[in-house]
């Protein structure tokens, strides 16, 4: 059975337009609707109490728009909102931790070859919430989690200074620590890091970096198809941006994380 009812991504900011450019590239035909709280961004220094908060209030809003499922593409709303988003309407809720651990699974099934070590990068939000190390147990347990919050590289890469040598600084400051930990397994745990892929790769040609969100278009496949949502029209479908605040940097923003074609952009003031 067809299925034309969009699908819902949502993002504390636009960085999730990494996972929207994912999700576009596998199923070009589903309709797609994103909402970036660019008013409230970031959620990385936040509690999870208020991430919970928020997220909700931006589930309701994609219900409203009559979405077949949601993708919370943004790390640390996955880390704190995912069971309270479940309980409350009954439709399919993916996040973007449990396929970044699938990821690191995967690419040890590519090298046969046991992984022992990995490291998770992400907000402190995400790293205080233990997201990562929850999901590892369930789907690898034999595996050693390193963590480490990295909380300067999304305003760096929102300045768009992904080549600067001021980024490599900070970037050293983070990972050379974990490198030391003869750790070569880095799974990009925030929206925004992708960005960096080139710089790390460069910095440490030894690490292997994962990128969760390939992996959340192929877990969404797995839900579409048992939930009989998919889309099967072969017409390209629209992408509609919603925002919570029309930024100055919004333009650039979008450029820097997605820079395909956007149907629409409207500002929606959610309940606060
Ligand atoms: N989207 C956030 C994440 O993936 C990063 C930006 C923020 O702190 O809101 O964790």
């Amino acid at each position: 059975m067809a299925d034309n009812r969009a699908i819902g991504i949502f993002d504390s900011g636009l960085g999730g337009l990494t996972v929207l450019a994912a999700i576009k590239k596998k199923f070009p035909n589903e309709n797609l609707i994103y909402f970036g709280d660019t008013a409230r961004v970031p959620y990385g220094s936040k509690s999870r109490e208020t991430v919970i908060r928020y997220s909700l209030e931006i589930q309701d809003f994609l219900v409203e728009q009559n979405v077949k499922m949601i993708v919370v593409a943004c790390n640390t709303a996955s880390s704190h909102a995912l069971d309270e988003m479940r309980k409350k309407y009954d439709i399919p809720v993916l996040g973007v931790v449990e396929p970044g651990v699938m990821a690191l699974t995967k690419q040890q099934q590519i090298l046969e070859q046991k992984i022992e070590k990995a490291a998770v990068i992400a907000t402190r939000s995400t790293i205080k919430s233990g997201s990562y190390d929850a999901a590892l147990k369930k789907i690898n347990p034999e595996v050693y989690l390193y963590s480490k919050a990295c909380p300067l590289l999304v305003p760096l890469i929102e300045e768009g200074f992904t080549d600067r040598k001021a980024t490599e600084m900070i970037l050293r400051e983070y990972l050379d620590e974990i490198i030391r930990e003869d750790i070569h397994y880095i799974i990009l745990g925030c929206t925004h890091y992708p960005l960096l892929k080139g710089m790390m790769q460069r910095l440490y040609p030894s690490i292997t970096l994962i990128d969760s969100s390939v992996e959340t278009a192929t877990m969404m496949e797995g839900l579409l198809n048992v939930n009989g949502l998919k889309n099967e029209s072969t017409n390209n479908g629209f992408i509609k941006l919603f925002v919570s605040d029309i930024t100055d940097s919004l333009l650039d923003m979008e450029k820097l994380f997605f820079g395909g074609t956007i149907d629409s952009v409207e500002k929606v003031s959610l309940g606060w």
